[in-house]
């Protein structure tokens, strides 16, 4: 999605209007809803005080965490054989590509957020099993310091830039809905809208 207004400095679009793939829509809501929640959930365990207790509820995160990872490389491998959709209208040039930019980002953030759980999990000599099965066998008999402070660190941190990417992301869904005729929301919400022209 970009942000702006429309010039003659436009990109024209091949398919503005076209409505989104099935794939592309349930895997945008599956992905983004579970990113969503999961930062929510995430920032809530923090303020849970450490001890046995926190266990289940950790273990819940993790769960949930594995299954988003499992559809945002879906998504990854939707994306290599569909490439990015064209816009919904036209669209300027630099729109187009901070769109780009910022869809990468997104999409690489919700795959290095669970790798870097993944690692954080192993380096504290565990397992990672989702709802009890065990998927990721446990890697090392004691805690590895290093990996665990460099781990926890990069998935502490890339949550409040997913955040931030992810607040920028809807804001600039909300300006095209303020733009005549856009349809990029609408587009994301499984309609198709109005074809914009120009001018
Ligand atoms: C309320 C929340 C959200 C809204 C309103 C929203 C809206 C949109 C819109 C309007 C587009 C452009 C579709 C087009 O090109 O026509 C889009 C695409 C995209 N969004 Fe979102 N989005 C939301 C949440 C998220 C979240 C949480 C993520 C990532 C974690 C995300 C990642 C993406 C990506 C990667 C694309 C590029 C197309 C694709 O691969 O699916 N979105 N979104
Ligand atoms: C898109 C996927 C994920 C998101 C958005 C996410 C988000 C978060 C957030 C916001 C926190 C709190 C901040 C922090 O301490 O880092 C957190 C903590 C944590 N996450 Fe994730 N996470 C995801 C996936 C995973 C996965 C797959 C695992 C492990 C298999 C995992 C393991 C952990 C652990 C162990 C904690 C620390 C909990 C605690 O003791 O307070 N996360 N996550």
């Amino acid at each position: 999605m970009s942000i702006g207004a429309s010039t003659p400095d436009i990109a024209a679009s091949r398919s503005g209007g076209r409505r989104l793939s099935a794939p592309t829509l349930l895997l945008h809501w599956l992905v983004g809803l579970g990113v969503l929640g999961l930062l929510a959930y995430g920032f809530w365990l923090q303020t849970l005080p450490s001890g046995a207790g926190k266990a289940p509820a950790v273990q819940i995160h993790k769960s949930f965490g594995m299954l988003v990872f499992g559809l945002a490389l879906l998504r990854v491998a939707w994306r290599c054989h569909e490439g990015f959709p064209e816009p919904a209208g036209p669209h300027r040039h630099w729109e187009r590509r901070s769109a780009i930019v910022l869809h990468s980002f997104l999409m690489a953030a919700t795959l290095l957020m669970p790798i870097t759980g993944i690692l954080r999990s192993l380096a504290y000599a565990r397992p990672v099993a989702v709802f009890g099965l065990p998927v990721i066998p446990k890697l090392f008999e004691t805690k590895q310091e290093l990996l665990y402070e460099i781990s926890s660190k990069l998935h502490d941190s890339l949550a409040f830039v997913l955040a931030g990417a992810i607040a920028l992301h809807v804001a600039a869904a909300l300006i095209h809905q303020t733009r005549a005729g856009d349809a990029t929301l609408g587009r994301i919400l499984g309609g198709r809208g109005p074809t914009q022209t120009p001018g």
